[in-house]
């Protein structure tokens, strides 16, 4: 008996609160129950094995059924404990499943993630309810799976199904997962401990047992197999580049296809383990906690207890507003879009059908899903029509004079206790919450362009901003699909704000002689997906240049940017007009290095005297990110972001900063806060003011600390 030849190693941890055992008509219930999500935590995997092996040795068990209890089967390992040592290993305990005499089936419901995933895949039978969400999501945390996962998927579903599963980390719906063979049947109507005992009684004596690791290797390959299997190698190649864990899953899945399973698995722990410690799945795994922790508010109720919104509207059918209102309709929730001219609404619900038709076009959406979501939205000409809506996003151009109008409207017509929330990203919260009598209901919701694509809502608090507003903002975003942050109402709140010195560096580089090429490739080296002078031509680079003047009138001492000011001067204005920093032809979006710009770059530079030079590849990338760095330091100092961490989130999810970097300021952990300090005051010295280090910067540099451990400040 395979089972007996198996010794349980490690002592049983917790069994009695994390895994539970019970049998029922002859079927040995093991539970897990680990709340929150049932993670693999110290004990889980022990009381796994403990329970197959007394299962099997109990003369009244015919059949075994694993299952969660709470909302989830397993969400996979504790992520915190990844990088420590674990007694018993997920690949022990699922071939401990695989190889009991007795059928063990495993009964999903919400999440079955990573190892959760891979203990039923172990198991002989898997049956699910339609809520279940599978998935093996290792690779978004820079691991592969390590407890048979690749091996047993690619046997079971084949290696397109299995490549795609993996690489994506997506999360697969119970009908899909049917689909794919990785589960034999869904439960409903029925309760799924009830169905799976049924289930189990009905194989209880059926023989042999369906084992994955006993399907033959040398699987041939269909076509369409092979397709796939180029095609995710090509893509890794091209896409992940600075990423191991995609390579790495990949060479396994091949190796399922051609070796034995013991040694496709002795493959897939070997690489895990070199995954494990790497720096890139440190970084990942820290963003994964960054993104949850910037969703807690310091003082007020979790989120998670704020109730769902059930309606919504938007002020104003521009870009952003026709962007907010698809994110709305995308998760389901009912939105009112407001313009009071006839023409303006027009344009906006074309824009938005246009938007989702190049969706459906590009097959990305089917024409039923935009159908439905279409209908989620409806255009509206009278504040009359909004009032009974929970939440409201005024987001029309920026005007004071206009926004303060329409608060007052709000006020006016909004019921008691609706959401009033801005999405302007420079305003100060407080002169529109003024223009109401309750300013504790009004708040930012700074969506980034375009809205409906990008993930970050920077939630912003004004200083009468209630903290059950806060909450109530974050709990709408969240169930938006948005990742969430809070800032503080300051000049550009938090993101913006940090980004901006980055900003202002690039372009004053060009005077001293570097180039748009020669920073964009820098960046691109370090991991981002364009450089930021080809993204400045997507976004326009005339969204800037109004802020600019705006700024250089009021502030003496505000250092002009000649080069992009004249590039807009002479009409261009980025890849609607033809041509930016790069020249594009005939509509085509690949950019073009272009001597227009160095001419003007050069007659810059020598109008103003500014001596030339040339630049490393780390210059620019200090250059470049130290300002921000700096910046983000006096954000904090001065209260307007609750954590370090949340300044990470903004980076990347509102600007694309390279995930495997965890985001700006763990970056710069990395580089060491002192280095950076002497670097920023070295520059103090030679450009003047707008290097002036951040006092916290200064501090934690002196204490030989590390920026991340920064205290966090209450807004
Ligand atoms: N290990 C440790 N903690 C985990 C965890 C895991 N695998 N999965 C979730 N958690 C924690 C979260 O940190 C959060 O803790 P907090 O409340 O202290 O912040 C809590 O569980 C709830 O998670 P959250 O993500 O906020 O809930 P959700 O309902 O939005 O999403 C999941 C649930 C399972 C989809 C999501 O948490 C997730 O993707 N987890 C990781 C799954 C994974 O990668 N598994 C493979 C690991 S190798």
């Amino acid at each position: 008996m395979r089972l007996h030849k198996q010794r349980l190693e490690g002592k049983l941890m917790n069994q009695a609160q994390t895994v539970t055992y019970a049998v029922e008509d002859g079927v040995a219930l093991i539970a897990v129950n680990n709340p929150p999500v049932n993670a693999l935590a110290a004990g889980v995997r022990e009381g796994i094995m403990e329970c197959v092996m007394r299962a099997n040795a109990d003369a009244e068990v015919d059949a075994i059924v694993l299952l969660g209890e709470g909302k989830n089967f397993i969400a996979g390992a504790d992520i915190r404990r990844l990088g420590s040592v674990r007694p018993v290993s997920t690949r022990k305990s699922a071939a401990t499943l695989e190889a009991s005499d007795k059928p063990v089936v495993a009964a999903m419901h919400g999440y079955a993630l990573g190892g959760g995933l891979e203990h039923a895949l172990a198991c002989h039978y898997r049956i699910a309810s339609p809520d279940a969400r599978l998935g093996l999501p290792e690779v978004k945390l820079g691991i592969i799976p390590a407890g048979g996962g690749t091996q047993r998927l690619t046997r079971i579903a084949g290696p397109a199904a299995s490549l795609d599963v993996i690489l994506s980390g997506r999360h697969v719906g119970a009908e899909e997962a049917q689909r794919l063979g990785i589960v034999d049947a869904i439960v409903d109507g029925t309760d799924l401990r009830t169905a799976a005992i049924r289930f189990a009684r009905g194989v209880a004596s059926r023989r042999p047992l369906p084992r994955a690791r006993d399907s033959a290797q040398g699987i041939e390959l269909t076509e369409a197999e092979a397709t796939a299997l180029d095609a995710a190698r090509k893509s890794i190649t091209k896409k992940s580049r600075h990423l191991k864990a995609p390579a790495y899953a990949l060479e396994c899945v091949e190796a399922a296809l051609t070796r034995p399973f013991d040694e496709g698995v002795a493959l897939e722990e070997a690489r895990f383990a070199e995954l494990e410690s790497s720096e890139e799945s440190k970084a990942l795994r820290y963003a994964f906690f960054a993104e949850r922790e910037a969703a807690k508010i310091p003082g007020a109720e979790s989120t998670g207890k704020a109730p769902r919104i059930r309606s919504a509207a938007v002020i104003g059918a521009g870009t952003m507003g026709s962007g907010i209102a698809m994110s709305y309709a995308d998760a389901g929730i009912p939105v009112k879009v407001l313009e009071v001219t006839r023409e303006a609404l027009d344009r906006g619900m074309l824009r938005i059908r246009d938007t989702y038709a190049v969706r459906v076009k590009r097959g990305s959406l089917s024409q039923g899903e935009m159908d439905a979501r279409l209908a989620l939205i409806e255009g509206v000409q009278s504040y009359e029509a909004i009032a009974d809506c929970d939440a409201v996003v005024e987001a029309v151009f920026e005007r004071i004079d206009i926004k303060q109008e329409i608060f007052g409207r709000l006020d006016a017509v909004m019921k008691p206790g609706a959401l009033l929330l801005t999405n302007s990203s420079a305003i100060d919260i407080d002169i529109m919450a003024n223009a109401t009598s309750r300013p504790q209901d009004v708040a930012g919701a700074h969506f980034f362009a375009p809205a409906n694509v990008m993930k970050l809502c920077e939630v912003v608090r004004g200083s009468k901003t209630a903290p059950e507003t806060v909450a109530n903002a974050m709990k709408m975003a969240r169930d938006m699909g948005k990742v969430c942050a809070v800032a503080g109402s300051c000049d550009g709140f938090a993101a913006n704000r940090s980004r901006v010195p980055m900003m202002t560096e690039m372009m004053l580089m060009l005077e001293e002689g570097a180039t748009p090429e020669q920073i964009d490739k820098v960046m691109v080296d370090f991991g981002y997906p364009m450089g930021p002078f080809a993204v400045n031509d997507i976004s326009g680079l005339d969204v800037s240049y109004e802020g600019r003047k705006r700024r250089a009138a009021a502030n003496p001492e505000y250092r002009k940017l000649h080069v992009p000011d004249r590039l807009v001067e002479m009409g261009r204005k980025g890849q609607k007009t033809g041509a930016g920093w790069y020249a594009y032809h005939d509509g085509d979006r690949t950019p073009h290095p272009d001597d227009v710009v160095k001419q003007v770059i050069a007659q810059v530079a020598a109008e103003f005297g500014i001596p030339q030079r040339t630049f490393t590849d780390e210059e620019i990338l200090h250059r470049l990110l130290f300002a921000s760095v700096n910046e983000a330091c006096k954000i904090l100092e001065e209260g307007k972001a609750y954590r370090v961490s949340d300044i990470d989130v903004m980076w990347l999810y509102g600007f694309g900063f390279p995930r495997h970097r965890g985001g700006l300021m763990y970056w710069a952990d990395t580089v060491g806060a002192q280095a950076v300090w002497q670097q920023v005051t070295e520059w103090h010295e030679r450009y003047g003011k707008r290097w002036q280090p951040g006092r916290l910067l200064g501090e934690i540099a002196a204490a030989g600390g590390a920026l991340r451990e920064a205290k966090g400040a209450s807004l």
